[in-house]
């Protein structure tokens, strides 16, 4: 074999001896277990704390919003699908209450013309159009949408 093709099958050699050996020192523990991820991380997750409460838990202390919702169009809208999920296990409601704003945003979220959306089920608005001067809440009830407060 000639000095210059050795040299490099050497080279070569080290290189992915080295690259094995860093590879080996990166690579987490129980990477690989049961697939292509550390499976470690399934019970870091398991440890973490888990923010939603669902209807039941809100109602225990919030009866009088509860029951308004249940009259209404919104009855299928879970609270925490608008007061995101904040509280935990170790925080109290009365601390750090949900609270959101009831800005025409907020109802664009889901009330806004998307193409990508299908038409049924939530029902979508033209905000250019739809008494644009004024906030959505100033005439309808987040809780109860049909109680219409006429301005
Ligand atoms: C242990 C009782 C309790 C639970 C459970 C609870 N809350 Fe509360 N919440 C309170 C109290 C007390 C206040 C502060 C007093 C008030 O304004 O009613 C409050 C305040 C709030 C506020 C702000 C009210 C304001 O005046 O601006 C929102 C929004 C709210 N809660 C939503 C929720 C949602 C959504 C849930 C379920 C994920 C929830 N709460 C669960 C007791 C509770
Ligand atoms: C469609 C979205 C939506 C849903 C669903 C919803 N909320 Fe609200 N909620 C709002 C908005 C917006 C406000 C703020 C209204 C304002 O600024 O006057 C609010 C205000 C509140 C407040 C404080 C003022 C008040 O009216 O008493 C409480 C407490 C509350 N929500 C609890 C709940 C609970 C409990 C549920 C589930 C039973 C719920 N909300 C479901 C949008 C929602
Ligand atoms: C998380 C998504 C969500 C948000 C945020 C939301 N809505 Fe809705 N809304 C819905 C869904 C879903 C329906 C349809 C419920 C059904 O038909 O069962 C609905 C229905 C309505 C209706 C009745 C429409 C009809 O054709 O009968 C009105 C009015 C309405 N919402 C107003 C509002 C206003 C005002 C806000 C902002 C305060 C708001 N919504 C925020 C999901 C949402
Ligand atoms: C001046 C009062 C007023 C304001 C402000 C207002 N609305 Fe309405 N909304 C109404 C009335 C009245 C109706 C029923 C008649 C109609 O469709 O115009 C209605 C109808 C709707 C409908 C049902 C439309 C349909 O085609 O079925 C939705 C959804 C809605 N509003 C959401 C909103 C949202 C989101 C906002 C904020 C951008 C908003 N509204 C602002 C008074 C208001």
């Amino acid at each position: 074999m000639p000095k210059l093709i050795f040299r490099l099958f050497l080279t070569f050699i080290v290189f992915v001896g080295i690259f094995i050996l860093i590879q080996k020192l990166l690579t987490p523990e129980s990477f690989g277990e049961y697939g292509h991820y550390r499976a470690n991380s399934l019970d870091d997750n398991k440890m973490r704390t888990s923010f939603y409460k669902g209807d039941a838990k809100c109602t225990e202390c919030h009866q009088d919003v509860y029951d308004l919702r249940e009259t209404d169009v919104h009855s299928g809208v879970r609270c925490e699908s608008c007061h995101s999920p904040k509280i935990d296990a170790t925080t109290d409601c009365k601390v750090m209450p949900p609270i959101v704003k009831g800005t025409n945003k907020f109802c664009a979220e889901c009330h806004a013309t998307n193409p990508a959306r299908l038409k049924k089920g939530v029902p979508q608005l033209d905000f250019k159009e739809h008494y644009v001067k004024q906030n959505c809440i100033e005439c309808h009830n987040p809780h109860a949408p049909w109680e219409l407060k006429e301005k």
